[in-house]
């Protein structure tokens, strides 16, 4: 195991109803002028935004708003809300919603408190230092931004998606999880969200560190629940403890503790936001038609972990023939993301034809010649991956 250093300081406030405590959280970690940000309308609509208004008046905490992010969120919402803070005094972000809104809030807290450029952060011009506290009331698990050091905005010029991170200050102070707010969540955003949760997990356990049983096993037992939770919430999308757990190990699978003291990949994800930058699409959609293909190509160079996942993870019987067990496991993973509903091609993703030129080209300038390190993809290597994902 390598060394390794863990912070992670949020407050989660978990279970039903606990929106109600939103000001005074607020109140707690020092807030008095919040600017409340959300998305296209669905927190209007389901009247959470008039809820977690009440509860910033009835804890003396007043407030502005930001509404409108859009899923892969783009730098023009970041620069009027950084525009929004200046001139209203904010000293508090508060999120309502999934990561696109709380990635914005991040990147309005750390570009309010900078006399330059934010974008400067995304490209390695500028280290981020400091930032207004962010709180969050959840409403999808999904990216799992509510309890992570890191934010992704997409540049709607240059079509660079690209992330920030920095646990230190960017980690959300508190979170509020009240897992029936997920009831409204269309079926493609449930399942979406659950394969960028288990992607998120997969991202950490396939590497070649040794000696990490236990983070191998926490990965294991959390991808399991997960799926045995979602065949749950897809017999009945009401089912509370179905919905809470899901809710919990979307955060579980990103707040950092499954990668602890081992080298971690990354490739799916790059891979992907070259693809939701691009298209436009729903980043877990993405990521379930991008994974088996990532996963199948490095079977074949690579067996070892991904023979492990298919035993531990769906059950496929042990054999001495490890690329056999590895690439039963990714027929098993096809089969379930279609089994909730998600595409695993990029034609059943609506993309007949994708610029696989531009996709490689792009990736490969955001990210350098090679990405990943379970198995180190080249140019080459990532064409052959979109192509297997045709
Ligand atoms: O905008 P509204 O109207 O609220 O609708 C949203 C949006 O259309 C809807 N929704 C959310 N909660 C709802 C709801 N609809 C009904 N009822 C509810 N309770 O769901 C849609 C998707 O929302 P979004 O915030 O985009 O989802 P998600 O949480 O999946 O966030 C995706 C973004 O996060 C980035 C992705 O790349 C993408 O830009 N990521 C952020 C990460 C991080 N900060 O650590 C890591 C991830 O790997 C990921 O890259
Ligand atoms: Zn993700």
């Amino acid at each position: 195991m390598n060394n390794f250093v863990f912070y992670s300081p949020t407050e989660f406030v978990f279970g039903k109803d606990t929106e109600a405590q939103t000001g005074s959280l607020v109140r707690k970690y020092g807030g008095t002028r919040v600017m409340i940000v959300y998305g296209g309308g669905s927190v209007q609509r389901s009247g959470l935004l008039a809820r977690i208004e009440e509860s910033l008046q009835a804890a003396g905490v007043t407030y502005c708003e930001l509404g409108g992010v859009q899923p892969n969120p783009t730098e023009p919402k970041v620069y009027e809300g950084i525009r929004l803070c200046r001139e209203q005094g904010v000293d508090m972000l508060l999120a309502v919603g999934g990561g696109s809104v709380i990635d914005t809030a991040k990147s309005i807290a750390v570009g309010a408190l900078y006399e330059g450029d934010f974008w400067d952060f995304y490209i390695g011009k500028a280290s981020i230092t400091k930032a207004l506290k962010v709180g969050v009331v959840l409403t999808i698990p999904a990216a799992g931004s509510e309890g992570s050091g890191n934010a992704v905005i997409t540049h709607s010029v240059t079509l660079q998606k690209l992330g920030i991170r920095a646990p230190e200050v960017l980690r959300p102070v508190f979170a509020v999880m009240n897992p029936e707010l997920t009831y409204t969540l269309p079926a493609y955003q449930t399942a979406s969200g659950i394969a960028d949760m288990m992607v998120h997990i997969m991202e950490r356990y396939f590497t070649n560190t040794e000696g990490v049983e236990v983070s191998d096993r926490l990965c294991e037992g959390t991808l399991v629940a997960i799926i045995k939770e979602a065949y749950r919430l897809k017999a009945n999308p009401n089912d509370y403890d179905a919905r809470a757990n899901i809710m919990w190990c979307g955060t579980i699978a990103h707040n950092g503790t499954c990668g602890v003291g081992r080298e971690e990949d990354w490739a799916s994800h790059f891979l992907e936001h070259e693809v939701s930058a691009l298209y436009d699409v729903t980043h877990g959609a993405g990521l379930a038609v991008i994974v088996p293909a990532w996963m199948a190509f490095v079977a074949e160079r690579n067996p070892k972990k991904v023979a492990q996942f298919a035993h531990r993870v769906f059950g496929v019987p042990q054999s001495d023939d490890l690329l056999e067990m590895a690439l039963s496991g990714v027929s098993q993973l096809k089969f379930f993301f279609r089994y909730i509903g998600l595409p695993v091609s990029f034609k059943e993703l609506g993309i007949e034809q994708p610029d696989i030129d531009t996709l490689v080209a792009n990736l490969h300038r955001n990210k350098g010649l090679t990405v990943g390190s379970y198995v180190k993809l080249t140019s080459a290597d990532t064409e052959e991956i979109y192509r297997m994902a045709l």
